[in-house]
């Protein structure tokens, strides 16, 4: 007997192993043909291109046909053939074929080609059955993957940090509570407030916005280590840009300042980009021809030029200067905009931007302070299309200079004090910054709605699946 080669779809789309006995397993996409023989395109989910099957229906029962339509799941024994049909190199001939599971055309969502990617939406739970989320999905693992190899490579340590927790990174407020009391009937301090000391941690708890406080203790023992996982962020803000549950990569690196911290962000979304165009340029094509045609170009565009470097105060008053009306007007101090971001670097200087030396009031406590008492060692990496993709800064290692901040903001003190006594204990320089993961795969893919790069956004009112 000779043996039955088991290979998904890219695999066998790949092989020359013709007039081999092969079987293949995956979902119907279309079903064309007459009465006499019946061609199926299949997909199985590990590459962009389906597999043709050929179906002489004389050989099967009638009913077994009736059953193969979009969206059924077969496995398929046959013949390996050189195809000549045209856009395919090799097809199947089928000689055994079982439907795993049907689909009724009368109420299987994705019968055509082309739907919106609003209906898409709504569809969330088979969306990853489509062209275009297939190569979203697949492009999304790649990254992951290049992301670990990155830093690996170069000696980072994958820190783990906590998802709940009690201490807010940002200051901003927008934390999402996690707690086991009774919300129809909440303890009350003699002061009437929340009484949190029957909660299940014993005092308020959230889900974290950022792993960076915890992972300043791992650079500041490790020396260089990285975060990668679900940050959450309870903000009411319904952009194309925002979601309300998102992944980040948070590298720490103890003795790096700002510059090297720079350097190290524009190498690393250099990486990343080169990866996906040299790994995965057959999803790319595809996201390019369908949605945006100057996907291709724009990632090499920002591989092969430099960032510009600029500090805020340039950037305002190139932004003062440029005659553009903007939504909301810009003045030195102000928390800039999306689109005075995207002005910057897509009209002005038509390449991503590092902007640093942030106005101290707009930025979060932790970060340097500079000579002038007025700015922080911030760094924010603006991209086409996107604004903002990274954030970071070198962070403040003084704890006088630092607990006068926390005590300037009237943050709690006693739910960081462990973040303060890292700055008596061997404090040293260090830097770092987070990046957006869904933020990345907006410049990856193309895509144009952060809702369309991650399999089940969570944004305001949204958590069906
Ligand atoms: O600028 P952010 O708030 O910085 C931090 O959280 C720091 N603790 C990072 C650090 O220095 N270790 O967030 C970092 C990045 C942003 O630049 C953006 O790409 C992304 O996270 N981001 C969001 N992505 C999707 N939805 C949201 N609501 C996001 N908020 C921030
Ligand atoms: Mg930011």
């Amino acid at each position: 007997m000779t043996k039955l080669l088991n290979k998904n779809v890219k695999e066998l789309l790949a092989s020359e192993e013709f007039g081999q006995k092969v079987v293949v397993k995956g979902w119907v996409r279309t079903k064309r043909g007459n009465k006499n023989i019946a061609f199926v395109a299949l997909n199985d989910g590990s590459v962009i291109h389906n597999i043709q099957i050929v179906i002489e229906t004389a050989s099967f029962e009638e009913e077994l046909i009736r059953k193969i339509t979009t969206g059924s799941c077969l496995c398929v024994e046959g013949i390996l053939v050189a195809s000549s049909g045209q856009g395919q190199k090799v097809e199947i001939q089928a000689t055994d074929i079982i439907v795993y599971g049907t689909a009724d055309p009368d109420v299987y969502p994705l019968q055509k080609k082309g739907h919106s990617l609003e209906f898409l939406r709504e569809i969330a739970y088979l969306r990853p059955r489509t062209n275009t989320f297939g190569a979203v999905l697949r492009l999304r693992h790649a990254m992951s993957f290049a992301i670990h190899q990155y830093f690996n490579d170069r000696g980072f340590f994958y820190f783990h940090t906590p998802l709940i927790t009690a201490s807010d990174c940002e200051g901003a407020g927008a934390m999402f509570q996690v707690t086991t009391l009774d919300m129809n009937n909440l303890p009350l301090t003699p002061e009437g407030k929340t009484d949190y000391s029957g909660d299940f941690f014993g005092k308020q708890a959230a889900l974290t916005v950022s792993g960076q406080l915890e992972g300043e203790l791992g650079a500041l023992a490790l020396g260089k280590i990285y975060t990668f996982g679900p940050t959450f962020r309870a903000e009411n803000s319904n952009t194309p840009r925002h979601l309300s549950e998102f992944w980040m990569i948070e590298p720490e690196m103890a003795f790096y300042e700002i510059k090297e911290n720079m350097d190290l962000a524009e190498d690393f979304l250099k990486y990343l980009i080169r990866y996906a165009l040299e790994n995965y340029r057959d999803d790319l094509d595809f996201l390019c021809k369908m949605w945006d045609n100057e996907l291709i170009d724009r990632l090499q565009f920002v591989l092969e030029n430099d960032f510009v470097r600029l500090e805020y105060t340039e950037g305002v008053k190139i932004l003062m200067e440029s005659g553009q009306k903007f939504e909301f007007p810009v003045s030195w101090g102000i928390d800039l905009q999306s689109e005075h971001e995207r002005y910057l670097v897509e009209k002005h200087f038509k390449k991503p931007v590092i902007l640093t030396n942030y106005p101290k009031d707009i930025k979060a406590f932790y970060m340097k302070q500079n000579e002038d008492g007025k700015t922080v060692r911030a760094m924010d990496v603006l991209f086409p299309k996107i604004g903002e993709i990274i954030g970071g800064s070198q962070r403040e290692e003084d704890y006088d200079k630092l607990l006068s901040r926390v005590q300037e903001l009237g943050l709690s003190q006693e739910s960081i004090w462990w973040y303060l006594d890292t700055r008596r204990f061997g404090t040293a320089p260090h830097s770092g910054f987070g990046l957006g993961f869904e933020r990345l795969m907006l410049f990856i893919t193309g895509m144009a709605n952060i809702r369309d790069v991650i399999p089940f956004p969570r944004t305001p009112n949204n958590i069906e699946y």
